[in-house]
């Protein structure tokens, strides 16, 4: 295995990096160098290679200069400076090494060590102490003060928080932990108490970490030079001997990781500085909980079954893919060629997505292959693609520090994309301006020092009328950008949309009381969107998942086309992504009417290309989406499915309907890590890899490519790719690849975005954001820069359309849907972890005033009822929603959010109206009809897999 450990490149330079176009020219202990204005004297010789010890700086960290460790002498200046916080200066000569230097840095080190517990040999940090280092570098001998004085060794130990301990007497309160809480996280859980010997660390808001405001991301941890704040893991299984850069496979912000390991065990997860994503920053779940890789209900053995009611039996590989493979031929020769299809998974790499795509339309013979980005993003696809030509995000995460306004819509980024809503933070406390529209007062609204100018609170299912709102007044009151338009977009189109947008229907005056918001905030909302300087927009799940979610993205993005908000850093439209690999899965062509690429499958040349490349004839229509597979399901026209990585049977709307349409299938084959809920109705498991167990590649929201790495053998014994590779080869279609690198190698030559990408370019660069191709080499950070990717920007009507889901005096609230920091999707590997500590259950929001109404208090059980069906959660009474809403997760099976969401869906790509559900809440006292049933089948298919035998002969049927 090729090691990417290279301790070199991860060197703390102790201060962080500066850019400037002045150089200034100095000289350290005799050597010259010039480095940008600004830069400290640390850092500069740190570029010497003159490591000056220091205990209270980092790179990640501005200098805060209390340790005083760092002190040189500089000719000309009085004392002895901290280097850490003082800038280089043209011509200046420092000098980090002399006699008198040494003899105060050793004064220093003494106070530290006499009251510090010296247990080196058995402390969890020995060999990666940074205390232990300094006091090794100033060359530390003896402790005068002796060791009986006032100290600190009796602290209590706080080991509250599932992942990290915070063992006070070790702590040298350098603040390292403060300030990362407070620059790279922007949580401020963490102070100082007390003053002089008394000075201790706090975890504000709790009596521990675990009760605390602390979010658990784990920044202090890496900050801490001591072993003071620690993984458990790393407590427990030691300093790690080997890393492997690799890539999150939680949200789509997609955190680069050093997995450090021991043998085969994962010791840490740590955030690479390098990351073009994360800058070493990361989340609880990336950081933390990567446990239920390995947790005991993982499935490592294949298993088939004829009947859902038979017992699971254990098969080798053969075996199980030769019987997926004779039962999906056998369907096709009594059904026909369309009987069948595949889903790709947004969880697996481009690569596995490319491959059952690929089977699908060879092997299968038709384009019935969709992925769950149908039921998140799809509008994105479509509505980008319709507006600016790209079916993606149009900046990088970093874009966001050159924004003046952020307008944030339907999308919660510190609790969905954590990382990226931690820079948003830093960028507001730098003094950008935020505009938040949704229902719900999510933490962005209101966080610490970083709260929103405007809060357009409006009602689930009109951010149609919202935005053609803002668009009227920025048409109607001289807002546009009129060079940009004339210049960039199609004149006709844009002369329809500012006369209908223009409208006195679409006046805020109007649409406010649609919205539930007054037309004068959205009158501010508009002004400063386009009159603040740089403006950028990101949008999540809360903008895409309506019956008009295509439309509201054609919107943003007219808005942004509309004020010239777009082609350059600090603007642009961009969508939030979900899941890690949502946007490759979709580059890979999961969409039953696109080869990768986006390119549509009724083309001919580009079906041409394919054809001869992949050896068989393709189908020119496209095929069935997944909520057209359940129909065709129920009508008996669509018999097997193979579901790699999706858990359709939680994650998609109207359980009901998923669940008797995979009952309807003769034979449901799943790869998945767990038997997930889909997994109960099936009839073939094939045991699915973690991201830890195979190569390939992620791409996040920012277009950005970035290798995921091998750092442990698939315990099933095969990767995701291979076993795809396996049921190709038992369909008769052989599909010849020794390494994913291969594969990427194909998906290059067949998709011009991508034509330049290969693993060694990805080795080189670290990342790369498509296009990558001759006319971008190194990728394209910013799209649109001097022309739209169609040409021209393409302005598009956006009438809104009430929903059908309309509330009455049977169901008078809306359901709204989202996620929280803790747990992931349909939660199958957080909820093994220890990340339950904070979430355990899905509660139902509800606001005081209707809960009053109902005479439900905090935790009582409530039924949410709705036209598609009824669940029982628990109530939280919060004033985060409005009157006459209620919101929940879905991150718990048991709690069935998804039997109450109606399929009712997005006019153009069917992505569910999962944000608009019509219910009413009532107190109860058990559970709904609903979960008793699911209660007992999953108690059900638990048995069944418990009991799972050795199989002793397969029998295929032909
Ligand atoms: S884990 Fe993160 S949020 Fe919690 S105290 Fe540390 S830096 Fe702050
Ligand atoms: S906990 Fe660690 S980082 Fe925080 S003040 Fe103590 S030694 Fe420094
Ligand atoms: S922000 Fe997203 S990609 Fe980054 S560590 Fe958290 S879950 Fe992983
Ligand atoms: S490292 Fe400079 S004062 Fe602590």
């Amino acid at each position: 295995m090729i090691n990417y450990f290279d301790p070199g490149s991860d060197l703390d330079l102790g201060t962080p990096q500066r850019l400037s176009d002045v150089q200034v020219s100095l000289v350290i202990d005799g050597r010259s160098i010039s480095v940008p204005a600004g830069t400290s004297v640390m850092r500069a010789a740190a570029m010497l290679g003159t490591s000056i010890p220091k205990l209270c700086a980092t790179d990640s960290l501005e200098a805060f200069g209390s340790c005083r460790m760092c002190m040189v002498e500089i000719d000309g200046m009085r004392g002895y400076p901290a280097s850490c916080t003082t800038p280089v200066g043209e011509g200046m000569v420092v000098r980090t090494q002399t006699p008198r230097l040494a003899d105060l840095r050793r004064n220093v080190m003494e106070l530290y060590i006499s009251d510090h517990p010296l247990d080196c040999l058995t402390c969890s940090a020995n060999g990666n102490c940074e205390l232990q280092t300094v006091a090794g570098q100033v060359g530390l001998r003896e402790v005068r003060y002796g060791y009986d004085g006032a100290n600190h060794l009796d602290d209590h130990k706080d080991v509250s928080n599932p992942y990290f301990d915070y063992e006070p007497s070790k702590c040298i309160v350098c603040s390292r932990c403060v300030r990362a809480c407070e620059d790279i996280q922007g949580t401020f859980a963490l102070t100082i108490t007390g003053r002089g010997f008394d000075s201790r660390v706090a975890a504000a808001g709790g009596d521990d970490f675990l009760s605390s405001e602390c979010v658990s991301c784990g920044a202090c941890v890496q900050a801490c030079p001591t072993a003071t704040l620690s993984e458990k893991s790393l407590i427990q299984l030691g300093q790690p001997e080997r890393a492997v850069i690799t890539t999150c496979a939680y949200c789509g912000v997609g955190c680069s990781f050093r997995a450090e390991m021991k043998g085969d065990q994962l010791v840490r997860m740590v955030p690479d500085k390098h990351g073009g994503a994360n800058h070493g920053h990361a989340c609880v779940k990336g950081r933390f909980a990567w446990g239920y890789a390995t947790h005991p209900d993982r499935i490592t053995k294949p298993m088939i079954r004829k009947r859902l009611e038979d017992p699971w039996q254990e098969v080798s590989w053969d075996e199980a893919v030769t019987y997926a493979a004779s039962e999906l031929r056998r369907i096709q020769l009594k059904y026909g060629r369309d009987s069948i299809g595949g889903i790709t998974s947004s969880r697996c790499t481009n690569e596995e997505a490319y491959l059952v795509q690929k089977l699908v339309r060879t092997a299968f013979g038709n384009n019935n292959v969709d992925t769950c980005a149908r039921v998140c993003h799809s509008p994105t696809g479509y509505g980008l693609k319709q507006t600016l030509g790209e079916s993606a995000g149009t900046q990088s995460f970093d874009s966001v520090m050159l924004a003046d306004v952020v307008l944030v819509i339907g999308a919660n980024p510190t609790d969905a994309h954590p990382v990226f809503g931690s820079q948003l933070k830093r960028r507001l406390r730098q003094g950008a301006r935020l505009i938040v529209i949704d229902p719900r007062r999510i933490d962005l609204v209101d966080s610490p020092h970083a709260r929103a100018e405007l809060h357009l609170q409006l009602r689930p299912g009109t951010n149609v009328a919202m935005l053609n709102a803002l668009a009227h007044v920025i048409v109607s009151e001289g807002l546009l950008d009129q060079r940009f338009i004339d210049a960039r977009c199609e004149t006709e189109d844009f002369a329809r949309w500012r006369d209908f947008v223009a409208q006195p229907d679409n006046a805020p005056e109007v649409l406010g009381p649609v919205c539930g918001v007054p037309a004068e905030q959205i009158r501010a909302a508009a002004r400063l969107y386009a009159t603040g300087g740089n403006a950028a927009i990101y949008y999540g799940l809360g903008v895409t998942e309506h019956s008009q979610g295509s439309t509201a993205v054609m919107g943003i993005a007219n808005l942004a086309m509309a004020t010239g908000n777009i082609g350059r850093e600090g603007v642009g439209v961009n969508p939030l992504r979900g899941q890690n690999n949502v946007q490759g899965s979709c580059d890979m062509g999961s969409f039953p009417h696109e080869l990768p690429g986006y390119r549509h499958i009724s083309n001919e040349s580009v079906r041409a290309e394919f054809e001869q490349a992949w050896g068989v004839t393709l189908q020119p229509d496209p095929g069935l989406r997944i909520p057209n597979m359940f129909e065709a399901a129920l009508d008996g026209s669509f018999k097997a499915l193979y579901c790699q990585g999706e858990d359709i049977a939680q994650s998609d709307p109207n359980t009901q309907h998923v669940t008797a349409a995979l009952l309807a299938m003769e034979c449901v084959v799943v790869q998945d890590i767990f038997l997930n809920e889909t997994a109960k109705f099936a009839h073939v498991f094939l045991p699915g890899s973690s991201f830890l167990e195979k190569d390939g590649t992620f791409t996040n929201a920012e277009r950005r490519i970035s290798r995921v790495r091998k750092v442990m053998e698939p315990l099933a014994g095969k990767a995701d790719w291979e076993a795809t590779l396996a049921l190709a080869d038992a369909l008769g279609y052989h599909m010849d690849y020794q390494h994913p690198s291969q594969i990427m190698d194909e998906i290059a030559r067949l998709t011009p975005t991508f034509r330049r990408v290969s693993y060694a370019e990805l080795d080189r660069h670290g990342s790369l954001q498509w296009p990558c191709n001759d006319a971008a080499p190194d990728g394209t950070p910013t799209m649109h820069i001097d022309q739209f990717v169609r040409g021209k920007g393409r302005f598009m009507l956006t009438g809104y359309v009430p929903t059908d889901e309309k509330v009455n005096s049977r169901y008078p609230l809306l359901l709204t849907t989202g996620r929280i920091l803790s747990q992931y999707n349909v939660g199958a590997q957080t909820r093994r972890t220890g990340n339950v500590a904070w979430h355990d259950e899905d509660r139902l929001e509800i606001h005081p005033s209707d809960a009053e109404s109902r005479g439900i208090a905090d935790g009582d059980w409530v039924g949410v009822g709705s036209r598609a069906g009824q669940s029982v959660l628990r109530a939280r009474v919060s004033s985060r929603v409005a009157p006459g809403v209620v919101y929940t997760t879905f991150h718990f099976p048991e709690s069935g959010a998804n039997v109450i969401t109606t399929d009712n869906s997005d006019w153009a790509t069917n992505c569910p109206e999962y944000k608009v559900t019509a219910v009413e809440v009532l107190k109860v006292f058990q559970p709904s009809e609903w979960q008793k049933r699911y209660q007992s089948f999953s108690d059900e298919q638990r048995r069944l897999l418990k009991e799972r035998r050795q199989a002793e002969k397969v029998e295929v049927r032909r």
